[in-house]
């Protein structure tokens, strides 16, 4: 979880009155709304609104989202081009699911218009990796800006809307958590704060700078996402008429290039990589970075058979050193059992190297992901055998 962080107007302790005159219906405060995590077992923070939250006119079944899984007769590895994703629907609608299990779910999004209504899912966090577009979350919370290669994470029901500057075709990268997101517990000292050494620090996560406070009554209809059901709930006023809040759960964003690298005069594991992680998988970010220095290192990963783990790459940027034939936007998964490692030559290409400019998000799952319909549509048929060439 963030930092504890505080924006606008709170009163000076947990539920008491915060004076609001005349307030709504005359009541003289604002109505405060506890958000918490696992029950109210983890972090919680508190929002104090103009008006009661849970003012609902109407509820109407949305539909759902389809998840077309496709059953794979054998074991192999993948390669999908997601490049020449065409722009479709919104920063919600036009999710693609590609790899999902019951922890995680990723999808590809290259929205051709705005947001049309405000969404929320019950469901998951979700991580929004903003490969292109640069806009702003607009949540309870307030305002977040964002920018390219930026982490965006949401927690658990967090009504939001997307908002992109004009003039950039926005491309996501979005990963559903189905448990929280939080910082790896072997980068926090016993105070909770992040330790030294850690490939980041408390400065390089950016919370809301400013509150958002929409003060309408007008019906607003935010469309709610639990696993695969939609559902429209119409609201009696708009639901971000929030005058401060705080606490430990709100989105935030980290920029893949504030990661700091951890190299050593040999090739080092994945596990320095790791960006977050929830229950069932762990995220990754590999990072422009130094290669290793030992005069005889062999600079690109030894081949391995990920034992107990599906293993997802999303290239991002610059030049993949140890795959070949895979470009900007590629998933690769290699699933568990099977062993991949450099393409040839790419050992050799690499010795003279003294550093790397990839960028690249991984995720590492425990239980096996499933490919959809879509995945299966962008997938290059010949990866399996690219190592033979
Ligand atoms: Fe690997």
């Amino acid at each position: 979880m963030p930092a504890y962080r505080k924006l606008g107007s709170i009163p000076p302790k947990r539920h008491v009155a915060h004076s609001h005159k005349p307030g709504y219906r005359g009541e003289g405060i604002y109505y405060e709304e506890v958000v918490t995590t696992a029950g109210f077992g983890r972090a919680y923070g508190i929002a104090y609104h103009l008006r009661p939250p849970t003012r609902v006119r109407k509820v109407e079944a949305a539909g759902t989202v389809a998840l077309d899984i496709v059953s794979e007769p054998s074991l192999r590895h993948h390669h999908l081009r997601t490049g020449p994703m065409k722009a479709a629907g919104d920063p919600v609608t036009g999710r693609m699911p590609l790899l999902v299990n019951d922890d995680v779910a990723l999808l590809r999004c290259r929205p051709a218009k705005p947001q049309a209504e405000l969404y929320r899912n019950a469901a998951a966090d979700e991580v929004l990796f903003i490969h292109a577009g640069k806009g702003t979350l607009q949540t309870m919370f307030g305002v977040l800006p964002f920018r390219p290669f930026d982490y965006v994470v949401v927690p658990h029901c967090t009504t939001y809307r997307i908002e992109f500057d004009p003039g950039l075709q926005p491309d996501l990268l979005i990963v559903e958590a189905s448990n929280n997101i939080v910082l790896p517990p072997r980068y926090l000292n016993p105070d909770g704060q992040v330790k030294l050494g850690a490939p980041y620090s408390e400065r390089d996560f950016h919370g809301p700078n400013e509150t958002l406070v929409v003060d309408r009554e007008q019906d607003t209809t935010v469309l709610i996402k639990d696993g695969q059901r939609l559902t429209r709930y119409t609201l009696a006023s708009h639901p971000f008429d929030v005058v401060g809040w705080d606490g430990m759960v709100y989105p935030y964003t980290f920029n893949a290039d504030d990661f700091e690298p951890i190299t050593g005069t040999v090739h080092q594991p994945p596990p320095i990589h790791q960006t977050f992680e929830a229950t069932g998988f762990v995220l990754c970010t590999f990072a422009p970075r130094m290669l290793d220095t030992h005069p005889d290192a062999i600079k690109v990963p030894y081949a391995h058979s990920n034992v107990q783990a599906d293993e997802v790459l999303y290239y991002v940027r610059g030049h993949f050193g140890s795959r070949r034939g895979v470009e900007e936007a590629s998933i690769t998964l290699h699933p568990r059992g099977i062993p991949h490692g450099p393409h040839p030559g790419t050992i050799v290409a690499s010795r003279s190297a003294t550093r790397t400019d990839e960028l690249a998000v991984m995720v590492d799952t425990v239980r096996p992901l499933e490919l959809t319909r879509q995945a299966i549509e962008m997938e290059d048929p010949d990866y399996p055998y690219s190592w033979m060439e």
